[in-house]
């Protein structure tokens, strides 16, 4: 079955710093993307902000180039290109500066239509613009204020920033972007789960044996140095992404598939976890030179640096469903491959009726790829087929989505496509709360807090990680998945 494009109403988008990275790379890509097939509209009124000196065919040009760049020549066809760059309008305004807030209401529509304000700069910056709007008078009950990621470096600071907003927006009209929430699979871990009533019933401590969560990349922080160095895995990946997808792996089923609803579950998650007391169920690892790749420290330009390009732990959840299920969390930079999945390991069959020449079927796992070749895969043992007796043989069930798309001829959607429609359309659901933000970084703040006087295990590029994370699992019998693409 061709899903239907429901185009969205009309719309204001401010994008405050759209001559920047995060701008270029993924939000002009994916509202053009959004044009081509039909769900934004040449109603649409896209307002460009940043202190470049451009004027909007200069602007235009810029995002000419991104598209060029970051959308493949094939997406780029007919008339959508001037249709998309046509609802583009360049505005040169510096946030911290009194003059130009004006000009920016004069750009708006007045006709009742959600504006929503993309906050595509630093930080630091995130106060200033929500005052100033504030004060100019551009906020109703149809804004949206959109945030990405750092939300804070700690609990405290986190607190802060939430403060801030709470200030001038009620919190549904706060959307803080985790974008691994808009990638297609996650959101097929919920259809897996609550659309199905095959694996709900196993879904506990009596039929799991443990969980993996994993986000290996593959390349460096090669042009990030700096700033990731004074950030490191912990904060980068593992307070948001990865606790974002245990939550979803491991929340109760919500009454409704609704923002509050399935946030509430999430943050009773991000409460239920156990706080990480042993220093021996957490790994952290920095990623050493090789004869053709450079060193963390060198690409951190710190030869100090003690910061990690790599973590590996074991999360428990202090509820009936979970008690004694380890969920064991890997993350890092320069690693075999680049893979992201949740594998959910289910425990052996109770007593085996077969010869022990039979050898032990393998225990099931269940298998949810973010990345690459997103799809889901069961693995079973089966008879080994033909004459021989009964030797077992394991095998896959396959449920690809990439190849389920490529059938109906349709590429897979970037996160921020989705991302960016539902904040127009006004729909929390795949968006962090304030409260969760917070919930996470109260769990990981102890953790940080106890590195202070570590240094993380070195691990080879192109490896699995540092040795001491294999032997994470390996001291309760378990071991890693492969980082195979
Ligand atoms: P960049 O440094 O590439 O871009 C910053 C933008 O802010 C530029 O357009 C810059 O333009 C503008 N800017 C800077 N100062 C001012 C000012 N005083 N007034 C108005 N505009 C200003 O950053 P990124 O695009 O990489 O990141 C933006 C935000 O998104 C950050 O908070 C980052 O942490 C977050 N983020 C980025 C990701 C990415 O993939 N890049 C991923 C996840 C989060 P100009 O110099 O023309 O003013
Ligand atoms: C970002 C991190 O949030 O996610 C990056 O800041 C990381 O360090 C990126 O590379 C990974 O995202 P994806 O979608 O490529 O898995």
């Amino acid at each position: 079955m061709v899903s239907r494009v429901v185009p969205v109403d009309p719309f204001d988008l401010v994008v405050f710093g759209a001559t920047g990275d995060l701008a270029r790379r993924k939000l002009i890509p994916a509202l053009y993307r959004r044009m081509a097939d039909g769900q934004m509209l040449d109603t649409a009124r896209i307002i460009c902000a940043a202190r470049s000196d451009l004027d909007t065919d200069g602007f235009r040009k810029l995002a000419s180039d991104a598209l060029d760049t970051f959308v493949s020549k094939d997406e780029i066809e007919g008339d959508t290109r001037e249709r998309f760059l046509s609802c583009l309008t360049y505005l040169q305004l510096d946030v911290t500066s009194e003059a130009g807030w004006d000009k920016l209401r004069g750009l708006l529509s007045d006709d009742g239509r959600p504006c929503a304000y993309y906050l595509s700069v630093a930080p630091r910056f995130f106060g200033v613009i929500a005052e100033a709007i504030r004060k100019v008078g551009l906020v109703d009950e149809q804004t949206r204020i959109v945030i990405e990621k750092p939300l804070g470096r700690d609990l405290e600071s986190a607190r802060e920033l939430n403060r801030q907003f709470a200030e001038g927006f009620a919190e549904s009209q706060v959307y803080r972007i985790d974008h691994y929430l808009g990638k297609e699979t996650v959101q097929n871990l919920m259809a897996l789960r609550f659309a199905n009533a095959l694996f709900e019933p196993l879904w506990n401590a009596q039929h799991i044996d443990h969980v993996q969560i994993t986000a290996a990349e593959s390349v460096g922080i090669e042009g990030r140095g700096p700033y990731y160095d004074n950030v490191g895995a912990m904060r980068d990946m593992v307070q948001n992404h990865l606790l974002q997808l245990l939550c979803l792996t491991a929340m109760e089923p919500p009454s409704h598939f609704e923002p509050d609803a399935v946030r509430d579950e999430k943050l009773k998650v991000l409460r239920a976890l156990q706080p990480l007391n042993d220093p021996s169920d957490v790994v952290r690892g920095q990623y050493r030179g090789g004869t053709s790749t450079s060193a963390y420290h060198d690409d951190a330009e710190n030869p100090e640096s003690r910061t990690e390009s790599f973590v590996a732990l074991k999360a428990t959840i202090s509820n009936w469903r979970w008690a004694g299920v380890p969920f064991y969390l890997r993350t890092g930079k320069r690693l075999r491959n680049r893979v992201s999945e949740i594998a959910i390991q289910f425990k052996d069959i109770p007593h085996s009726i077969f010869s022990a020449s039979a050898a032990a079927p393998k225990s099931n796992v269940l298998a949810i790829r973010l990345q690459p070749d997103e799809g889901i895969t069961l693995s079973m043992t089966i008879k080994d087929p033909g004459p021989g007796g009964m030797r077992f043989k394991e095998t896959e069930l396959d449920m690809s989505f990439a190849d389920s798309l490529a059938l109906t001829g349709k590429r897979m959607p970037d996160a921020y496509e989705r991302l960016i429609m539902d904040v127009i359309r006004g729909d929390q659901t795949l968006f962090m709360r304030g409260d969760e933000v917070e919930a996470a970084w109260s769990w990981v703040d102890p953790i940080i807090h106890g590195w202070q006087n570590s240094v993380p295990s070195l691990y080879d590029s192109g490896s699995s990680g540092p040795e001491d994370s294999l032997m994470l699992l390996h001291r309760e019998g378990r071991r890693w998945r492969e980082i195979s693409a």
